[in-house]
C-alpha cells in the first residue's frame, strides 16, 4: 500500500527539514509557503541539504533523487487536499496559526490530522477556534529535524486518535516520539532552563563561562551551559527563558538572568556574531577543583525542575530523561542524575544550601518540590 501523503506548510528552516524527514521515509510531501521564493527554491534546497550525505557516500545520488522529487509544491493550503497529516512550521504566532488551520482545514479530508511544529504556544489555544478541534495536535521537532530524533508529541484531551496516528507516522519515519504536556516549554524547553539559568547565577557569583563548562565536561556533558547558548544564540536563548519565564508568572525558578541580557544587548550572541561567552574558545581550562560540586548544583536544579513537571502534568519520567538526553545531548537524563548526586536526600540538601544562599528574591528558585521531598 502507499505510504500516506504528508503535508508541510511553512518551508523555512523546520519545514523544509520535517519535509526532508517524511520524504527520505518514502512518502510523497505536499508543501507550500506563503512567501513565492521559498516555494520556487525548495526542491533545490532539500537537494543541497541531501548533497553533503551523497558527496560522503553515506546516500546514492539516485536515492538522494528520489527524495528529492517526492516533495511536490503546491500553491497553498487549497493544493494539500490528499494529505493525512499537515505539519505546520509557519511563524510562531497564535492567530497566524489559527488561520492557516482553518484555511487547511476547509482542503482536507475530516479524518486529516493537523500538526503544530509550535515551540511556546499552547496546542488548545492554536485549536480552539477550529471546527475539527479533535484533529490538532503538537508534533515538536528539534533542529535539525532531520538529524535530531527527539520529537515531543502534545495530545489535548480528545485527539488521541489523531495522536496515535502521527505518533505511528512519525516513529516510522525514524524519531523517537515522546509524549509531552500542553504546557509551557513542553519538555525539554522548560526542563532544559536550569542547565543555563544556575550556569549563569554561577557567573554571576564571579565564576568563569569556561570554568563552568570544563566542569560540566568533567561530568560527562559534550557541551558545556555557555557553549550551548553560544551555540544556540545568546538571543534565542533569552527568547526561550523570557517567554516561559512570562508563561510561569515570572517564577523565579525561570528567572532571567543580568548577564544573559547584558551579553545580547552587547551582540555576543555566540558563534554567529564571532562573540559569546566562550567564543572564540580559548584553550579549555582544566576543570576546577570543585568541578564536582559545580555540576552536582546544576544537576541538583535540573532534577527538581523535572520532579515538578512530572508532578503537575502525567509526564513520565522516562520520557523526561529520554527526552532530554535525545534533545539536549546529555549523557543522563534528570531523573537518571538522582542516584548519581546520592538521592533524594542529597539534593535536597544542595538545594536547601542554596536557598540559604540566596538573594531574596531568588529564593523560591531552590524551593524543592513535594515529589522530591516525599521520596526523601
Ligand atoms: N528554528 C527552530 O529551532 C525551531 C525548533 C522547533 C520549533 N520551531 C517552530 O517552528 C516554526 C517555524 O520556525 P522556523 O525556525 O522554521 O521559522 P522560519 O522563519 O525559518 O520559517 C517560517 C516559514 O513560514 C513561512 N510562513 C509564515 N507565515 C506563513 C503562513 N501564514 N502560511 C504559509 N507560510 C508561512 C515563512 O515564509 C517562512 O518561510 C515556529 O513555530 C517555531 O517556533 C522552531
Amino acid at each position: 500500500m502507499d505510504r500516506p501523503v504528508i503535508g508541510v506548510v511553512g518551508l523555512g528552516t523546520m519545514g523544509l527539514g520535517i519535509a526532508q524527514v517524511y520524504a527520505q521515509a518514502g512518502h510523497a510531501v505536499l508543501a507550500t509557503d506563503a512567501h513565492a521564493p521559498a516555494r520556487a527554491n525548495a526542491r533545490e534546497r532539500l537537494a543541497a541539504a541531501l548533497a553533503p550525505r551523497v558527496n560522503a557516500g553515506k546516500l546514492d545520488a539516485a536515492e538522494a533523487e528520489a527524495i528529492a522529487s517526492r516533495l511536490q509544491v503546491v500553491d497553498g493550503p487549497e493544493g494539500l487536499a490528499d494529505a493525512a497529516l499537515v505539519i505546520e512550521a509557519v511563524a510562531e504566532d497564535l492567530a497566524v496559526k489559527q488561520d492557516l488551520f482553518a484555511a487547511v482545514e476547509r482542503a482536507v479530508a475530516a479524518d486529516c490530522v493537523l500538526a503544530t511544529n509550535t515551540s511556546s504556544l499552547s496546542v488548545r489555544a492554536i485549536r480552539d477556534p477550529l471546527a475539527r478541534p479533535m484533529q490538532v495536535i503538537g508534533l515538536h521537532f528539534f533542529n535539525p529535524a532531520p538529524v535530531m530524533k527527539l520529537v515531543e508529541l502534545v495530545v489535548p484531551q480528545g485527539a488521541e486518535e489523531a495522536g496515535n496516528r502521527a505518533r505511528t507516522l512519525t516513529e516510522a519515519a525514524g524519531k523517537v516520539v515522546v509524549d509531552a504536556p500542553d504546557s509551557p516549554g513542553f519538555i525539554v524547553n522548560r526542563c532544559a532552563r536550569p542547565f543555563y539559568g544556575e550556569a549563569l547565577a554561577l557567573l554571576e557569583e564571579g565564576r568563569a563561562a569556561a570554568e563552568i563548562d570544563a566542569a560540566m565536561a568533567a561530568a560527562g556533558y559534550r557541551m558545556g551551559p555557555f557553549a550551548l547558548i553560544d551555540l544556540i544564540g545568546a538571543d534565542i536563548n533569552l527568547a526561550a527563558t523570557r517567554s516561559l519565564n512570562a508563561a510561569m508568572g515570572g517564577h523565579p525558578r525561570y528567572h532571567v538572568f543580568a548577564a544573559l541580557e547584558e551579553t545580547v544587548a552587547a551582540g555576543r550572541l555566540g558563534r554567529k556574531s564571532g562573540a559569546g561567552f566562550v567564543t572564540p574558545p580559548g584553550e579549555a581550562p582544566a576543570p576546577p577543583a570543585d568541578a564536582e560540586s559545580i555540576a552536582a548544583r546544576i544537576e541538583a536544579l535540573l532534577v527538581n525542575e523535572a520532579a515538578w513537571l512530572a508532578q503537575e502534568s502525567s509526564t513520565s519520567r522516562d520520557a523526561i530523561d529520554t527526552a532530554l538526553k535525545l534533545g539536549l545531548n546529555f549523557p543522563r537524563g534528570p531523573f537518571g542524575m538522582l542516584d548519581r548526586l546520592g538521592g533524594p536526600g542529597a539534593v535536597l540538601h544542595i538545594l536547601s544550601d542554596l536557598r540559604v544562599r540566596a538573594p531574596e528574591a531568588l529564593k523560591p528558585r531552590y524551593d524543592p518540590s513535594p515529589w522530591l521531598e516525599a521520596l526523601a
